[in-house]
């Protein structure tokens, strides 16, 4: 029986400001986020643009803020100006990160213009692996720019009189990884200046925008963090935001390396957040970066055997470029595609879970980390079949936290049970050390002001048993106990399919007691919580 578990929240112990592009999604044309999902011509809901429009209109039921799009791997080799105008003069390629065909009759426009549909903020990657400094301007002006350019004036030709006033571009993809094409690994320096001189340029095409450079695409590899230093140096004052990506693995059945992986992401964000701070300081700059987490996501991933003797790049033109798979072709009216995920893979109490424990820990330095974008995030708000939209587990944490948890992010203090991870191997990247210490009640909260609201978030992480919790927010004179929402279920195996789409759906605990400024409530194992307060 664990013991019970007290929460602390006050007025006075605030973090920073919460934006709301903290709740983003992430979409690149990989398996069927795209081409099936996003886009079917054939599609009986299909608009004149080839859109879905069931999934449009899902995804407008949610307060969906922003996405990154297009973004991934495919974007290094991408040449946007081949996917504008008329069908006829589009140019198809092979898209060598991922063995497929890009015939862009989804392209820059057809993906700015769905945003659009949808009504959320586009946040948008430039090419920098094959792309150069004159493709940057020429995009920035395509998009942003009034009238009265080639550029500007070739998107009014093509159907979109006023800019899209893209705000946000990052530079590049992953640009540190081996597997990415042009990668700058070997040369950090290089790519911080490309990064320095694009930033400038794009931002002289439109002073209002914002751009991110990328930093180590993960945590574990080698060249992470003196990658990150070297960049950042060289482009500091021109860029606003470091793009981080990870991908948290966990073997099959083990709880803890699953839910307990957003420590692996806290610790990203806690040396990226004090490599940025000695960047500042060495270049004596006023300016405070921000740190934009735009690829996340938790997997569950069998074991692979290590594989001693292989350097990272043996590994990565053996592995990643899956040089004998033959190049797909897809049919976006086959949801069915051989080797590929669909979207909607966090169903399940524990993948929902998992995802949203990394959201608290943005949360918990939302003073720095300003945009969140989560990989298989549009399935997670409108998990997609061909024929069918339902919403899976994960839909009610994501959607419940972009509409409470708004506002300041406040402090949590926490006293509970805890757990360890052992440290482990999923694969030769892939190596995670021991943990040790992790509270099994994750926490987060957000005061809205303006409405006079307070919300606190918590997750019980322990899979084995429930836990008695008291939130204390008597520090909040005469504000009162407005509800308390759980999301759980008896069987962690248990997900939300169309045919059975309330497997997994919140209620209100009824039997939450609020007295003295405190609620008492049980928090069922491998839970959601959000406990609301007014003024
Ligand atoms: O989402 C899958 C891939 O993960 C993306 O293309 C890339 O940016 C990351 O490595």
């Amino acid at each position: 029986m664990p013991k019970k578990a007290v929460v602390t929240v006050h007025p006075a112990y605030r973090i920073g400001e919460i934006s709301p592009r903290l709740y983003g999604s992430f979409l690149e044309p990989i398996g069927t986020m795209v081409n099936g999902t996003m886009y079917n011509p054939k599609h009986p809901t299909a608009d004149d643009k080839g859109f879905r429009r069931d999934f449009i209109e899902a995804l407008k039921q949610t307060p969906i803020p922003a996405v990154r799009l297009p973004g991934g791997n495919f974007v290094s080799g991408w040449d946007w100006k081949d996917s504008i105008g008329p069908m006829e003069q589009r140019k198809a390629h092979l898209d060598l990160a991922w063995r497929q065909y890009i015939p862009n009759d989804v392209g820059h426009d057809e993906y700015l213009q769905w945003a659009e549909r949808v009504g959320f903020e586009p946040l948008y990657t430039i090419n920098l692996g094959t792309g150069d400094i004159n493709d940057a301007i020429y995009i920035t002006e395509y998009t942003n720019h009034e009238g009265g350019t080639y550029w500007s004036d070739l998107r009014r030709k093509y159907g979109h009189e006023k800019p899209y006033g893209v705000k946000l571009w990052y530079l590049g993809n992953e640009m540190d990884g081996p597997w990415q094409i042009g990668s700058w690994e070997k040369d950090p320096r290089g790519y911080g200046i490309r990064a320095n001189e694009v930033s400038k340029a794009m931002k002289w095409v439109d002073g209002g925008i914002e751009t991110a450079v990328c930093v180590s695409s993960s945590p574990f590899l080698a060249h992470y963090p003196q990658w990150d230093l070297e960049v950042l140096q060289e482009c500091y004052e021109a860029v606003d935001y470091v793009s981080m990506h990870h991908y948290h693995s966990a073997p099959e059945g083990d709880f803890a390396a699953l839910l307990g992986g957003s420590v692996f992401f806290e610790d990203y964000i806690n040396t990226e957040i004090a490599l940025c701070d000695f960047v500042q300081t060495k270049c004596r700059s006023p300016r405070r970066m921000l740190l934009s987490f735009d690829e996340y996501g938790c997997m569950i991933r069998p074991n692979r055997p290590l594989r001693p003797g292989y350097g990272p790049h043996n590994l990565y033109m053996d592995h990643y470029n899956f040089p004998t798979r033959k190049y797909i072709r897809h049919d976006p009216d086959n949801m069915l595609m051989p080797g590929m995920p669909p979207m909607g893979r966090h169903g399940d109490m524990p993948m929902a879970l998992a995802n949203t424990s990394v959201l608290l820990a943005f949360l918990r330095h939302a003073d720095r980390v300003k945009v969140g974008c989560m990989t298989g995030g549009l399935g997670t708000l409108a998990a997609a079949s061909r024929e069918h939209i339902w919403r899976s587990a994960g839909y009610y944490p994501f959607t419940q936290l972009m509409t409470y948890g708004r506002g300041v992010s406040m402090r949590t203090s926490v006293d509970c049970d805890t757990f360890d991870i052992p440290g482990y191997a999923i694969d030769d990247n892939s190596q995670y050390y021991r943990h040790e210490g992790l509270p099994f009640i994750d926490t987060a909260a957000a005061l809205d002001e303006e409405k006079g609201e307070l919300a606190v978030f918590a997750i019980n992480r322990n899979w084995e048993a429930s836990n008695d919790v008291s939130i204390d927010v008597s520090g909040f004179e005469g504000w009162s106990f407005v509800e308390h929402i759980q999301l759980y279920s008896d069987d962690p195996n248990a997900a939300n399919t169309y045919e059975n789409p309330d497997a997994i759906i919140p209620t209100a605990n009824k039997e939450a007691k609020f007295e003295c400024g405190k609620v008492s409530a049980n928090l069922k194992s491998l839970s959601w919580n959000v406990f609301r307060f007014k003024k």
